[in-house]
């Protein structure tokens, strides 16, 4: 199957795209006798946890049977992986180990919760399989540090959520930060606000411990967005606050059900870019009004409005210099593709897997973001400018 995810990063991106992912992208295909090196054919994949985000991924991998199949499911909940492995035609593992090393498993999607994503993720390289992480990567720099040598070590790679900027309108939109068509790019604009995820998500917990928080669990989003549009961050200030010091499970069979909230809950933040522009943030869970996927870049001669970033589909509109009214982007080729959804950086990983080139959604674009969330959480908890120093692309490799 043709469709959308492409080898190419945003153009948008002076460090994007496969040039931009050397270190774990080339070293993947040269673990020969592991079974993540096989020369054709779709690559074998297992889901390891599944839970919400895994009824996601399913439909979308199974939309591309030339690039990836899954073989097997598995979850620490057993019970949880049968049901999903029934739900989509998929066999279940007996346990994680099993799932990990079965004979047809190249590449393991982690969709885990954030603090076991090093662990699952350690397992998965050390039995020779390519990696593709749920975000964050991890819980702090140390071992998403670790993660990508001891892959680098063992010939592997490592993929990370989110995978939006794949998609082609969000695609298309970056391309005009790179192309110049808003002129010399300045500044960013991102807002994200909600009462909070714990009225749909019947596990929320999660959503309020180290490793999530509105800036942690969405901002991955946006700043992967960013990253694609102006490369790495150079240093940040912010502040934080927690409205609630309890929440209460809105949904689902624990309904009812209150729990503590373990970190800031609505975070501001400027953020300053090594190649010039700067960005102002925020990201909260304690807003009545619901404001999601306001992502603006504005250059010298235009500010263009970007689609959600934690969305596949929309394009982008534009208003140029002297413009009274948006004008919408035209729609990007592939953006028609009804499989475009959460798991496209699966299918693009795959693919480069196959093509022996770098993959886009890398694991070093993905440390990068964490570390500067975490350098925002640190400037709000310090009262001070934190300095970036992690970097991706050509520079990382
Ligand atoms: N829920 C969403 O809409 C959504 C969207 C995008 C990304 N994500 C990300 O996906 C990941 C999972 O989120 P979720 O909402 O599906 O969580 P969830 O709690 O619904 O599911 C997580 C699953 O992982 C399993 N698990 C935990 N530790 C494990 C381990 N060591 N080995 C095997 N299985 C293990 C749990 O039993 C559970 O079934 C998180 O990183 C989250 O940030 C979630």
């Amino acid at each position: 199957m043709t469709g959308a995810p492409t080898s190419a990063g945003p153009t948008g991106d002076p460090a994007a795209g496969p040039a931009g992912n050397t270190a774990a992208g080339t070293a993947g295909n040269t673990a020969a006798g592991t079974a993540g090196n096989r020369a054709a054919g779709p690559v074998g994949v297992a889901i390891v946890g599944c839970g919400t985000v895994s009824h996601q991924y399913l439909p979308t991998l199974a939309g591309y049977p030339d690039d990836v199949r899954v073989v097997v499911c598995a979850d620490l909940d057993v019970a949880r992986a049968a049901e999903v492995a029934a739900k989509y035609g998929v066999p279940p593992a007996t346990d994680v180990p099993a799932a990990i090393t079965h004979p047809d498993v190249e590449l393991v999607v982690n969709l885990t919760v954030p603090a076991a994503h090093d662990a699952v993720a350690a397992d998965v390289i050390a039995a020779g399989r390519h990696v593709y992480n749920e975000k964050p990567l991890s819980l702090d720099r140390a071992s998403g540090a670790r993660m990508l040598d001891a892959a680098a070590a063992a010939g592997v790679r490592v993929g990370g959520a989110p995978d939006t900027f794949l998609a082609p309108g969000l695609a298309n939109a970056l391309r005009a930060v790179g192309d110049g068509t808003i002129g010399t790019p300045q500044s960013a604009l991102l807002i994200m606000q909600s009462p909070g995820p714990e009225s749909w998500h019947p596990s929320p917990e999660f959503l309020y411990q180290a490793g999530a928080g509105p800036l942690l669990d969405i901002g991955p989003y946006y700043l992967t967005a960013l990253t694609a549009a102006f490369g790495p961050a150079a240093r940040v200030v912010a502040l934080g606050r927690r409205a609630f010091a309890e929440r209460t499970i809105g949904s689902g069979p624990r309904a009812g059900t209150v729990f503590g909230v373990q970190v800031p809950t609505h975070v501001t933040a400027l953020i300053e870019f090594a190649a010039g522009p700067v960005a102002t943030l925020v990201m909260s869970f304690d807003s009545p009004l619901g404001r999601t996927g306001l992502l603006e870049i504005t250059g010298t001669a235009a500010t263009l409005a970007l689609p959600d970033p934690n969305r596949h589909r929309d394009h982008g509109r534009i208003l140029r210099l002297g413009d009274t009214a948006w004008t919408d982007l035209p729609v990007a080729p592939g953006d028609e593709d009804p499989h475009v959804a959460r798991g496209l950086g699966v299918v693009e990983m795959a693919r480069a897997i196959r093509a022996g080139v770098p993959h886009a959604a890398s694991g070093e674009r993905a440390l990068h973001v964490l570390d500067l969330m975490l350098s925002i959480m640190e400037s709000a908890e310090r009262g001070e400018y934190v300095t970036v120093h992690s970097t991706f692309g050509p520079a990382a490799g």
